[in-house]
């Protein structure tokens, strides 16, 4: 028997109960608008979450949920098969539009811009997990996603006076394997929120940050196994370079200190795997730079080429973006020459539940706040306070770790989750989070002290307005 073959697009406009609730898994696709109305328990949030789902591939779900990935289910869902998924449901290629060979994305993604792809996972998923599922990892690419043969792909290292050339087997086979915990933020997380005051960039939510396992081979190995000198006093800089797309014919670089790139205790990487798995296109297959505690900007991806500089990267990335200023800097006297890169980020929190608008009932009098702390340069979260009351009194909140490298590490690169329990009272009430790391740093009160034209650096106590039902 042949079921039908539908694309990915005829399938993303089956995405509400009105036209049908459609979503692939594998290669089947499924009509499953009766099951989200049976759905056990029928709870609502199970639904608003397949909900996010519709239109699009569920696996990254099932992977999360992984309640659902029992066989029981999954023949559960056979009953809803209606067809196949087709197996180039690409649109059909533009060869003048250098993003048409971009990789397909989940619908669930709230998209800051289409071209290049920057997108961020709904802040309904963010905390449901402390590793992120890969296809929920926010996405920041500068240009398009190039295509790069694994077996032909050379990293070249270039000292100046000695070059060598490694395959991704030599750095799968040659180098010790390391695995890092490790969250990696964008340097315009919570932008949205400075964007109110008029900032140029992407106007990126407080999803732009996720965590993942990265495995790969430490950069210090690599350099001295190329034959690189640690005391050379006169280069300053490692400089890693990405693919060079060979459309637009231009490639994104960074750089970061020697003295992080080359710390053993920095572990900064060439990874391979993201998650146990090949590193997804999006995200730098198939390899990329991990530069834990820095900002996500250095963590470059489809890595080409690893030098060393008495200088920093000429790069636009470097010189020219991913540079804050003071409040009173406009675009007419940003000195970026001047400016310092921003590298080490800084403590940050943010409130992942309850949603902005959200209307509460509460159990006693107290309702259920949950979100993620960070903060870069290796330090650990020490404490989250959260307030319903505009700061007059504070419910310190119990803090979750599951980082399963930190043991090895002697620094802390991933994030903390956390929950609070919260008294509320009646009508509309703001919800306040913020962090203390262990260097004891705070975040500011407020985003007036810190604003800055690029909107970088949103790290003031995160609020989000609610209304609690009597
Ligand atoms: C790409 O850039 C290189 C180096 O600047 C130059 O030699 C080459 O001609 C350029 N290729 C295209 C297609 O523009
Ligand atoms: C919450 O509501 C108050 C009062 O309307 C408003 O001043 C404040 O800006 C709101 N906060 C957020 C984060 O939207």
């Amino acid at each position: 028997q042949s079921l039908p073959i539908f694309s990915s697009e005829e399938i993303s406009k089956h995405n509400s109960k009105d036209n049908g609730i459609w979503v692939s898994y594998k290669d089947g696709v499924y009509d499953i608008t009766d099951f989200v109305d049976l759905h056990p328990g029928g709870k609502k949030l199970t639904c608003e979450k397949i909900m996010l789902a519709s239109g699009g591939p569920i696996d990254a779900f099932w992977n999360m949920y992984a309640v659902h990935k029992t066989d029981e289910v999954l023949e559960i869902l056979e009953q809803y098969k209606i067809g196949s998924l087709s197996p180039e449901d690409q649109k059909p290629i533009d060869l003048n539009d250098p993003f048409s060979k971009d990789p397909f994305r989940l619908p669930v993604f709230r998209i800051n811009s289409k071209k290049p792809f920057n997108a961020e996972p709904p802040i309904e998923l963010l905390t449901d997990s402390y590793i992120t599922p890969n296809e929920l990892f926010y996405v920041r690419n500068h240009l398009p996603v190039p295509e790069i043969d694994p077996d032909s792909h050379r990293i070249s290292v270039d000292l100046g006076d000695s070059s060598i050339q490694l395959s991704l087997e030599d750095l799968k086979t040659k180098f010790k394997p390391v695995t890092i915990t490790t969250t990696i933020q964008c340097a315009g997380n919570r932008r949205q929120e400075m964007s109110d005051f008029k900032t140029k960039g992407l106007s990126w939510g407080p999803c732009a940050i996720g965590t993942a396992r990265w495995t790969g081979a430490r950069v210090r190995d690599i350099l001295l196994s190329a034959g690189f000198d640690p005391d050379d006093k006169t280069i300053k800089h490692v400089h890693f370079n990405g693919f060079d797309d060979d459309i637009t014919n231009t490639s994104y670089g960074a750089s970061i200190p020697k003295q992080k790139a080359m710390s053993l205790d920095g572990d900064v990487i060439i990874a391979y795997k993201m998650n146990g798995v090949d590193i997804p296109r999006d995200h730098g297959y198939p390899v990329r730079a991990i530069v834990p505690g820095y900002v996500g900007a250095r963590n470059v991806k489809w890595l080409r080429q690893i030098t060393v500089g008495s200088d920093e990267s000429t790069s636009h990335w470097q010189m020219n973006d991913y540079k804050a200023f003071s409040p009173s800097t406009t675009f007419e006297t940003a000195n970026y020459k001047k400016a310092p890169s921003i590298q080490e980020m800084p403590v940050i929190s943010a409130i992942s539940v309850p949603k902005p608008g959200s209307i509460i009932d509460p159990e006693d009098g107290m309702v259920e706040v949950k979100g993620y702390a960070w903060s870069g340069g290796g330090r650990d979260i020490m404490r989250v306070d959260v307030s319903a009351d505009g700061g007059n009194t504070w419910q310190e909140a119990s803090l979750t770790k599951d980082d399963p490298d930190a043991d090895d590490s002697a620094h802390c690169w991933a994030w903390t989750l956390w929950t609070a329990e919260v008294p509320v009272a009646a009508g509309k009430v703001e919800i306040i989070c913020k962090a203390i790391d262990s260097a004891n740093n705070c975040q500011p009160e407020w985003i007036g002290p810190i604003w800055n034209l690029r909107g970088f650096l949103t790290n003031a106590w995160h609020r989000v307005n609610v209304t609690v039902e009597n």
